[in-house]
């Protein structure tokens, strides 16, 4: 049973979240949990992901943890049967988690290029067709997928996490067509630079460019029209529109969210 007397722009409905241990996806559970939502958060570890839980208790949420890695189908099937489990239902999916490397393409190894696949895409595929199957039965249900940038354009030493994020944009708009008969919208938010660990991997890329990362920094923000990067929370206050009725509406879309960056 979810809390009627938390109220929020989410209140009373149920969001399973993958990568939720740290970065953009603890910064959506705590919006999310402070809109009024119930949380089911994954991530493959477990501390940080106490930490994300402790949190949104604070704010009132009622909170389960389940750790999965989402590149391995079968644990997606038992995580998703747990969450449903756990809350009865599956109201929002936010498919967040992602891993980055830096290389060129003609000296990425093959195995990390796969793995990568399987974690941005083949992940986010796994845990949506699960998680739909569930909302095609309430008739209803929000998806949103956590894209980037990397999936409008293209850039150097990213062709991996770039194919996998261009795949997920094309997944969300696929998928947009299939559920809206079933009163499910599903979109996507592509972010661009965003203060979380994941941005450590700018490191990789200044070492591989030959240049210090100040200058690989300096360079990415003369492109930026706002001149930063983006904060956890900037991501997650959007999360809330496309995890709450506001969005009713739209369906299909892949959002910039990038300080200007990427106009598309
Ligand atoms: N930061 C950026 O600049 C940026 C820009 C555009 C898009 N994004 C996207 O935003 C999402 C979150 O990124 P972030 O910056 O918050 O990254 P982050 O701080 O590195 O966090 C990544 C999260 O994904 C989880 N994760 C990684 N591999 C996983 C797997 N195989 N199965 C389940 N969970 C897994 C991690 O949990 P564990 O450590 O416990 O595995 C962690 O919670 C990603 O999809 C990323 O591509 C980020």
């Amino acid at each position: 049973m979810t809390d009627a007397s938390r109220r929020g722009r989410l209140s009373g409905r149920v969001a399973l979240i993958t990568g939720a241990s740290r970065g953009i996806g603890r910064a959506i559970a705590l919006r999310y949990a402070e809109e009024g939502a119930d949380l089911f958060l994954t991530a493959t570890s477990r501390p940080k992901l106490e930490e994300t839980k402790t949190l949104a208790e604070a704010q009132g949420a009622r909170t389960v943890l389940h750790c999965a890695d989402v590149s391995e189908r079968s644990a997606v099937e038992g995580m998703v049967g747990a969450a449903v489990a756990a809350f009865g239902r599956i109201d929002v999916l936010v498919n967040n988690a992602g891993i980055y490397k830096a290389a060129r393409l003609v000296d990425y190894k093959a195995e990390d290029f796969d793995r990568i696949m399987k974690v941005n895409l083949y992940g986010a595929f796994h845990v949506m067709q699960f998680v739909l199957r569930h909302m095609q039965a309430q008739k209803r249900g929000k998806v949103v997928n956590i894209a980037s940038t990397a999936g409008k354009w293209g850039s150097s030493n990213q062709s991996a996490y770039n194919a996998s994020k261009h795949a997920l944009v094309g997944l969300t708009r696929c998928a947009a067509v299939e559920m809206g008969t079933y009163g499910i919208n599903v979109n996507a938010i592509c972010p661009g630079f965003v203060e979380t660990d994941m941005l450590e991997a700018l490191r990789e890329h200044a070492s591989i460019l030959g240049i210090p990362s100040e200058k690989v920094i300096e360079g990415i923000l003369a492109r930026v029209p706002l001149k930063r990067f983006m904060q956890p929370q900037e991501i997650a206050h959007l999360a809330v529109y496309f995890g709450s009725s506001e969005s009713d509406g739209m369906t299909g879309q892949s959002i910039v969210l990038d300080g200007g960056m990427v106009m598309a």
